[in-house]
């Protein structure tokens, strides 16, 4: 039995759905609280696989996680639930705190006491993988080298500051109690399920619907894009080889300004859904810029590479279009998902220009 937290989620979703392939006969209990971001609809297609089974638990529930261990006995912890959006924790940063840093503690505390009872094997092969990001390192100059596993943490962000923060939990942890833990630090995802709030999804959905595509700044911030299946795959190598004590950074070599990438989105568009007129291009919208918007991030993967083998598959075109065209296929998930107030949110914090329709 493996244990996944915040399962409902983008990325946890498609590590799910990847994990439990035919043939694979090991159990995986998802533990979400479901929040704005978990939809569980995401996991429908397994509902009913006897492999799976789901826990509506908040991971901050000291009581609750610790009944999950006793009763379920995992070999393993995979912790991906956050809260996970920059622009939100600015707005508001304390479920940030409340999630990211005491649930994360909540998680290492409980998985302590439990790795403490346990022996022999069954003892040396727990691990507890904490799943983190690139925005720990702070922001990096147009010539400097990319985040490494040595890079310094310098947050930027309430988000990534709640994130460096669990990162060092999860270290003191295994430093001081000898927990075998593993931390993977991952540059920006893309793909299927991905909520939208973030820029991709936002974008596609934005543009189908005739909505302004929104451009913080000048739009020439650098990320570095990861296919989310690229992500997934990389997971389960740390999980098996990964050493434990150790952090993994994770990235695609993909490093494209925002700016470029909406452009590449509207193009595919403009080939898959052409507009009765103009170009999905016509409808960017430049609006303020994000509070402390780090400027550029990108990460070495040397390592993950060198140790355990992994390397990306994706490319950023073949991942690009992939997504666009699960995107177009999947109108229902995002009228789901649309449904929400997050429109009303995003225009009280970047302006009625921001989601005004320009028609
Ligand atoms: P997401 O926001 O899509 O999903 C988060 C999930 O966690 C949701 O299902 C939500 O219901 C659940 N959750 C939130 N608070 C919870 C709580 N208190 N108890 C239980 N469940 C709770 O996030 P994501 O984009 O899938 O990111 C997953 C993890 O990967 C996060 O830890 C994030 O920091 C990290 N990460 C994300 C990216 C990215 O590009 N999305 C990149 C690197 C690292
Ligand atoms: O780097 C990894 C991180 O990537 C993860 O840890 C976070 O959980 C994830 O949300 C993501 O953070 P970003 O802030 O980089 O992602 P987001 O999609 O919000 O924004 C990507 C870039 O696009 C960023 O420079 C801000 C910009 N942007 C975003 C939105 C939503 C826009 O210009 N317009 C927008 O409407």
């Amino acid at each position: 039995m493996i244990f996944v937290t915040g399962g409902a989620g983008f990325i946890g979703s498609n590590f799910i759905l990847d994990y439990l392939v035919p043939g694979r006969d090991e159990r995986l209990l998802n533990i979400d609280k479901l929040t704005y971001a978990g939809n569980p609809y995401n996991l429908a297609g397994i509902a009913n696989d006897s492999r799976y089974l789901f826990s509506q638990t908040d991971i901050c529930d000291e009581t609750a996680i610790a009944a999950l261990f006793a009763q379920h006995r995992p070999r393993a912890i995979l912790h991906f639930a956050a809260e996970s959006h920059v622009d939100r924790s600015i707005a508001s940063p304390d479920e940030f705190i409340r999630t990211n840093v005491n649930g994360t503690f909540n998680l290492l505390e409980a998985a302590r006491r439990y790795w403490n009872a346990l022996q022999g094997e069954e003892r040396d092969a727990f691990r507890f993988l904490h799943v983190s990001t690139d925005e720990v390192y702070g922001t990096l100059g147009p010539q400097d080298a990319p985040f490494s596993e040595t890079t310094p943490y310098a947050p930027n962000s309430p988000y990534s500051a709640s994130k460096a923060a669990s990162d060092h939990l999860v270290r003191a942890y295994h430093h001081t109690y000898g927990l075998p833990t593993l931390t993977t630090n991952c540059s920006n995802n893309y793909g299927p399920y991905h909520f939208p709030e973030k820029l991709i999804p936002l974008v596609i959905s934005n543009a189908v619907e005739g909505k302004p595509l929104p451009i913080y700044g000048d739009g020439m911030q650098v990320r570095d894009w990861l296919y989310v299946g690229d992500h997934c795959t990389a997971i389960r190598e740390v999980l098996a080889k990964g050493k434990p004590g150790e952090t993994y950074n994770i990235g695609g070599w993909n490093e494209k300004p925002n700016l470029e990438v909406v452009h590449t989105l509207c193009d595919i568009l403009d080939q898959l859904k052409p507009k009765a007129a103009g170009s999905y291009r016509d409808q960017i919208t430049f609006v303020k810029d994000r509070p402390g918007h780090d400027r550029r991030y990108a990460i070495d993967a040397r390592k993950i590479e060198r140790e355990l083998g992994w390397k990306p598959v994706e490319t950023f075109e073949s991942g690009i279009r992939k997504t666009v065209e699960w995107y177009l296929a999947n109108p229902q998930w995002v009228a789901n998902v649309r449904s929400g107030g997050y429109l009303t949110w995003i225009e009280q914090q970047y302006g009625a220009q921001a989601v005004a329709n320009p028609a």
